[in-house]
């Protein structure tokens, strides 16, 4: 499949299964807990996507895990692994946005129940973690109009199933959301809005690009071709053509209501929050949808988040001092940790590029330097470094008092923490121990089977 064929989640889910990252699950499983626990497990040992088929009361097979490692992502962006960053680069780049495709009707215009018969409890909304606060819908991307300029947004919001046609919708103020909510003559007046499931993962890829943009051209970018959109039933915003399902309604700014806790980016529960309520008018799915979902707190949220959008400007940062450096925000880091390898030059060198990392985004608090043999996508490789090529009293820096993300669990309420460089290379000037002990990498499917 080219990638501008991929357009949609069906077309992804071929893509996933010709290139042997799909497991379509049949095992039953509870849509509470389990399917999240079978895909986190899965996640963890980058063993692809699922789709689960046989989900206790889910009239609808659930997809998750299409984003969740640097495997996925090439399939996603229809990439070689290498060009990922080069790719994410070019397509964040706005000069290179597509704009969208208008058509007149859409997959999902198969099936619409609307007013009094919605009924979000049909919905198959998992609980993910133990720790959530109730169902949240994770994998939905919001998409909205500023109703000044009129252009679209794309975003995720985590959203509380609060009764049959009510959601609880979290938005951090100062998200175009908030925004577009607070330019009004009335701030509080209610705001339209459409809600995607179950989408080609170039949308699930831009929505989490924060940008002035429409998110949906940056979609396009990744796909070489306008994304389509139609009109919603309700509300007169574009809405991605090929969605699976798709729920329409009104935020309420001021009906507030408590929603929370859910599994939060940096890897913790979270707290509970006061957040606007959407009020859903319809709800329309294609002809046999797949339901969607993000195992919240977990590596699809973070390489959508905090890894493909920031990648391209971490390695600009260090690049400006070696033009041979590459770098890696690691999932299993939270977005607050980056490794960038290096063939060292100068002793100083990885302490430089240390403090370039640090600045390129906010949240980026530790970051380690490792040499070329080292594989920035391995976890275990890059443990090996720091095990074996840091001398804790030498090679490490503290940058205390530094501005942090004020969600980052080590640091205080106002986000100001102490970021650390550690230089995991080899310093063959302290002893010499000659290389590395190395095996070349081999294909184990064709040897296991
Ligand atoms: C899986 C996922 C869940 C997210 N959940 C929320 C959320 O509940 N509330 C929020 O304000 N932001 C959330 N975000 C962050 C933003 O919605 C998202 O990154 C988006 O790019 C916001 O950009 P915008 O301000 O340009 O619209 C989430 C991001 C991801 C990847």
């Amino acid at each position: 499949m080219t990638n501008a064929e991929m357009t949609d989640l069906r077309s992804h889910i071929d893509a996933l299964e010709d290139q042997g990252l799909l497991s379509r699950i049949s095992a039953p499983v509870a849509l509470d807990y389990e399917l999240s626990d079978v895909a986190a497990a899965m996640q963890r040992a980058d063993a692809g996507a699922a789709l689960f088929t046989d989900v206790a009361g889910s009239p609808w097979p659930i997809f998750t895990g299409g984003v969740a490692s640097r495997r996925l992502a090439a399939v996603a962006l229809g990439c070689p692994i290498e060009q990922i960053v080069d790719k994410m680069g070019e397509v964040l780049d706005p000069a290179n946005a597509l704009p969208t495709d208008t058509v007149d009707s859409a997959p999902w215009q198969a099936n619409t129940v609307r007013g009094d018969e919605v009924d979000l409890t049909a919905l198959p909304i998992p609980i993910h973690s133990r720790g959530d606060g109730g169902e949240f819908i994770t994998g939905a991307v919001t998409v909205t109009k500023d109703p000044v300029s009129g252009r679209g947004n794309l975003s995720y919001n985590r959203m509380l199933r609060m009764g049959r046609n009510t959601l609880g919708f979290n938005v951090n103020e100062w998200r175009d959301v908030g925004t577009f909510m607070k330019s009004r003559p009335d701030p509080d007046a209610p705001f339209p809005v459409a809600l995607a499931i179950g989408l080609d993962p170039a949308i699930m890829i831009a929505a989490g690009v924060r940008t002035p943009i429409d998110e949906l051209l940056i979609a396009g970018a990744i796909r070489g071709r306008g994304v389509e959109v139609c009109r919603g039933v309700d509300v007169d915003i574009d809405i991605p053509a090929r969605a699976e399902i798709v729920l329409e309604g009104m935020i309420h700014p001021a009906t507030r209501a408590p929603e929370g806790p859910l599994a939060e980016f940096h890897g913790y529960l979270g707290e509970m929050w006061e957040s606007p309520t959407v009020e859903i008018t319809s709800v329309s799915w294609r002809d046999d949808p797949i339901y969607q979902t993000i195992v919240p707190g977990w590596y699809e949220h973070i390489y959508i988040g905090n890894v493909l959008p920031r990648e391209p400007l971490l390695r600009r940062f260090v690049r400006h001092l070696d033009a041979g450096a590459d770098v890696h925000i690691p999932p299993y880091g939270n977005g607050f940790l980056a490794v960038v390898s290096v063939d060292r030059d100068d002793p100083g060198t990885p302490r430089n590029l240390a403090m370039a990392a640090m600045t390129a985004h906010i949240n980026i608090r530790n970051v380690v330097v490792v040499d070329r043999d080292v594989d920035v996508s391995q976890p275990s490789d890059v443990l090996w470094a720091i095990t074996n090529r840091v001398h804790w009293s030498d090679d490490v820096f503290t940058v205390p008092h530094a501005q942090g993300h004020e969600m980052d669990p080590v640091a205080d309420n106002r986000g100001v923490g102490v970021k650390v460089g550690i230089d995991a290379t080899y310093k063959r000037e302290r002893r010499e121990y000659g290389e590395r002990v190395a095996y070349a990498p081999v294909d184990l499917t064709r040897y296991l089977g």
